[in-house]
């Protein structure tokens, strides 16, 4: 993998026509996706500024156009008619002033009226590095760009570190009021959420205070990207939860988290109802923020990067140099006290023809399998021989899937490990598959529990083995990106 010099990695883009070679490099990959969000060059990682305005869904993704690198950030912009099929819209957001000028860092939107208002992270630097985070703002303008405010809405917190970033904006209809939920860290390491309030999107935003959550005090040392939705009564409190290892879950320090309890606006405390629960239990997920302005209030539609902060991908090996991807959209819904996660209601229509399931996966798939009871196994991406793969072992008794990828052929990140078990409440019954071409998606029983991860299959690796007895189905599924160059 390449080395990366400050120079290299912040080096401003100054015409998209810099970018045609290696975007032009890239469509070459064999990884590229055919139904995934992917970065048009460079690197891909958190989803920002999710929101449905007047009947388009927007989405922009943290960019790194120059390679897989994590350096000056800009936001790209794709939309979409059904959250399905999405098109590459260019730069949503350039760190082209003083006070974003490395980096236009991770936030949210909200569709308000006729404006679709975003807000977002400026990341200033001095020339001696000393970092210091705006909370800014932009609006939809109406050519479809976006435009940015000529001031940040507000600087940083002086009693607490320079780590407060990410604004995940909501409308609170009983206050008549706009929150700001901050991630952040205080001066003593802790990660925290810093509350902001306002009667208006674009001004009088005044801080309220930190978001107490009773049994959280010490919990990481940075909370990235909170999101909170009220689904059906109850809140839903997402975060991902940096520098600490939680149990279960490898070497990683890197986690998606989240909290199901109530909301006091009033005392601005979270009052979990039950513990901690991880997001999705695969190898690379993050970041995850909901969809403002979902219509309904029993559902959330919620996109992750696939990947993880401190990891790269065997992509950045090659002659193009790019990686990440986001997951698909899921739905979010609370049923009897526990948080459901399912495919996107509309994804079948991806199905392009069912297949006779033979024991080959095609590149861009579907698998629906239903578990016949007892112990289960099932191996995805083996070689012609059935040896290999991506392994999932469910012990029937225990309820619990463990995965390992060690018997793939492309082997990365294994310092953070490469095994991982997903636990389930009740036993196995059913497993939806998404497989895309460096992407696998697992939603378990009807949503009980997800796995996400990164995989590479190589020429050999497309064959899957599963238990006896196991009921199968198999799609071929549509392309529904355009890998065209907008920039
Ligand atoms: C999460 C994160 C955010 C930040 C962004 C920068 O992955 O670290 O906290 O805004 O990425 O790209």
């Amino acid at each position: 993998m390449k080395e990366w010099t400050r120079d290299e990695r912040y080096k401003v883009l100054n015409d998209p026509e810099e970018l045609r070679d290696l975007h032009e490099r890239t469509t070459h990959s064999p990884y590229r996706q055919r139904c995934h969000i992917q970065p048009v060059t460079g690197l891909s990682s958190d989803p920002n500024g999710f929101a449905l305005h007047r009947g388009t869904w927007h989405l922009c993704y943290q960019w790194c156009p120059w390679g897989a690198v994590h350096g000056l950030k800009y936001w790209y912009h794709v939309t979409s008619p059904d959250l399905i099929h999405w098109r590459n819209a260019g730069i949503g957001l350039a760190p082209d002033r003083d006070y974003d000028n490395r980096g236009t860092h991770s936030g949210s939107a909200i569709s308000v009226g006729d404006k679709l208002y975003y807000f977002y992270t400026g990341n200033h630097r001095d020339p001696d590095w000393t970092r210091t985070p705006y909370t800014c703002a932009a609006v939809l303008n109406a050519g479809g760009k976006l435009e940015k405010l000529p001031e940040p809405l507000f600087g940083p917190r002086p009693d607490y570190s320079e780590h407060q970033r990410d604004p995940k904006v909501v409308w609170n209809g009983e206050k008549q009021k706009f929150y700001i939920f901050l991630g952040a860290q205080t001066a003593d390491g802790r990660g925290c959420v810093l509350i902001y309030e306002s009667p208006e999107p674009l001004q009088g935003w005044r801080f309220a205070g930190e978001l107490k959550v009773p049994g959280y005090e010490r919990f990481g040392g940075m909370w990235e990207c909170p999101y909170i939705v009220n689904l059906s009564g109850t809140d839903v409190l997402i975060f991902s939860p940096q520098y600490t290892k939680l149990p279960g879950r490898g070497e990683s320090t890197n986690h998606n988290v989240y909290l199901l309890g109530h909301m006091d606006y009033d005392s601005l405390t979270f009052t979990p109802e039950g513990p901690y629960r991880f997001l999705d239990y695969g190898f690379d997920f993050y970041a995850a923020q909901g969809a403002a302005n979902v219509p309904g209030g029993d559902r959330a539609i919620l996109i992750a990067w696939i990947g993880l902060p401190d990891n790269h991908y065997p992509t950045a090996d090659e002659d193009a140099d790019w990686e990440g991807s986001m997951s698909l959209p899921r739905q979010l819904r609370v049923r009897d006290g526990k948080l459901v996660q399912t495919p996107l209601e509309g994804i079948e229509t991806l199905r392009e023809a069912e297949l006779t399931p033979e024991g080959t996966l095609p590149e861009c798939c579907e698998l629906e399998l239903t578990a016949p009871g007892g112990d289960f196994e099932l191996n995805l991406f083996t070689r012609p021989d059935g040896s290999g793969g991506l392994r999932m072992r469910c012990d029937a008794e225990k309820k619990v899937c463990a995965f390992d990828k060690s018997g793939l052929d492309l082997r990365f990140n294994q310092n953070v490990g490469e095994a991982l078990d997903m636990p389930l409440e009740t036993p196995l019954k059913s497993l939806r598959i998404f497989i895309d071409r460096c992407s696998t998606e697992i939603f378990a029983n009807g949503g009980e529990a997800t796995f996400t991860a990164h995989t590479y299959p190589t020429e050999r690796e497309h064959g899957y083995t599963v238990s006896n007895g196991a009921g199968v189905r198999l799609w071929r599924l549509g392309a529904s990106v355009v890998d065209d160059f907008v920039v």
